[in-house]
């Protein structure tokens, strides 16, 4: 399992407190899964879904933000539809806060309420 001692070999700019408070916000996970994005690597943690690994991406980089009123996490209001392509596969259109990051997935389309910063 990793947490903010391993974490910060991947986000050296991130402080302290913020890689405390990540691994708070994250269900248990043991390792980061690389997810490409118009341009950007994303390092997302495993076991968890896109739209927290995205928020938490967000906090340790500060090149993502989260515009926390248009989600309700729990797979109903579907404002987080994310288009991505798996590797070798179509792209599909997943509810980020149910998907979990795979290895070469792509997000295409972030949903509207993530900024990313390229
Ligand atoms: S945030 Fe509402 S369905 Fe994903």
């Amino acid at each position: 399992m990793m947490g903010p001692d391993e974490l910060i070999a991947f986000f050296p700019a991130a402080d302290g407190e913020t890689l405390q408070m990540v691994c708070g916000l994250l269900a248990p996970f043991d390792g980061l899964v690389r997810v490409h994005c118009r341009g950007v690597d994303l390092q997302l943690p495993d076991r968890n879904s896109l739209w927290r690994g995205l928020q938490c991406w967000g906090m340790l980089t500060g090149r993502l933000t989260t515009d926390f009123s248009k989600f309700c996490l729990a797979g109903n209001c579907r404002q987080c539809a994310t288009t991505i392509r798996r590797a070798g596969a179509e792209p599909e259109v997943v509810l980020a806060c149910k998907a979990e990051p795979e290895p070469g997935m792509e997000i295409l389309e972030l949903a509207e309420g993530f900024e990313l910063r390229t």
